[in-house]
């Protein structure tokens, strides 16, 4: 797929297929398109050219919302949380996009009202617990440590059940020791729900320790894509990305 802001191709002939259970990723210098790929897969913006496959549906032009509910979740680069909920809040805002009781149910409390609003407890503890903050739970977001922030947004993304979970830098401004924590849950998460990852990434250990293979983007375009030994050593990354910046 392609796309363009006024004249700027941000995006160029831009390929990717994620088989399930994979954990992909995503590099590049500032402003090669990664944050748009993201932005274009979950329905932000729609491509100029191309199209979006989700298990076999076509998702291309379709809704956030729509997107979000067919199996697709992320993480934002710049955290999108609402400031003024609790964590435990945050969660179940997501899934209450899952129920099915209707609006009967929430007036009248119906027994399968009753029902669905207690798995949702439950299924947004155990998510927090899974991030290693379920001690948390009641407090207000605005409140917390950074690191302890993005761990909420991811425990969000997971509330609606995705098949293909997207991070934009899920560890970016975190200390050394938040960013072991992360990889440490990002792992867990990827094997204990079994759900494929797709992840942008400036911390070089964080793609190459966790992802198959990695795709380099500049200028909108892939340069290259191979395992985290063939990126590390191809000239053409170390030339656009890899020799220009300072990574740790
Ligand atoms: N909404 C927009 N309108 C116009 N131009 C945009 C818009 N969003 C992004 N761009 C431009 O598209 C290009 C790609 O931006 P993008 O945010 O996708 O880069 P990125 O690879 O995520 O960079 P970073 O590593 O800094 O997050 C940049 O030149 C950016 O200025
Ligand atoms: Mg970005």
């Amino acid at each position: 797929m392609s796309h363009d802001f006024g004249g700027l191709r941000a995006v160029n002939n831009y390929d990717l297929e994620i088989e399930g259970g994979q954990i992909r990723g995503l590099i590049g210098p500032n402003g090669a398109g990664k944050t748009t790929i993201f932005n274009l897969i979950t329905g932000i913006y729609k491509p100029t050219e191309g199209e979006i496959i989700l298990g076999g549906k076509r998702i291309t032009g379709l809704q956030p919302h729509r997107v979000a509910s067919m199996g697709l979740g992320r993480t934002f680069q710049n955290l999108q949380l609402w400031r003024h909920m609790t964590v435990h809040e945050h969660v179940k805002m997501a899934r209450y996009s899952k129920i099915t009781y209707g609006l009967i149910g929430a007036f009248f409390g119906t027994p399968k009202r009753n029902r669905e609003e207690e798995e949702i407890d439950k299924k947004a503890y155990a998510l927090l617990e899974m991030m290693g903050i379920h001690h948390l739970a009641d407090q207000i977001v605005i409140n917390l440590p950074y690191g302890d922030q993005r761990r909420v947004e991811m425990a969000r993304a997971l509330a609606m059940d995705p098949k293909i979970l997207l991070l934009d830098e899920p560890t970016a401004g975190m200390n050394p020791e938040e960013l072991i924590q992360m990889m440490a849950i990002i792992r867990q998460v990827h094997k204990e729900l079994g759900l494929a990852i797709f992840l942008i990434e400036h911390r070089l250990k964080v793609v190459m320790e966790l992802c198959e293979i990695i795709q380099t983007l500049d200028f909108g375009r892939v340069i290259a894509e191979g395992t985290p030994e063939e990126i590390q050593n191809n000239p053409k990354v170390i030339d656009a990305y890899l020799g220009r910046e300072a990574l740790d």
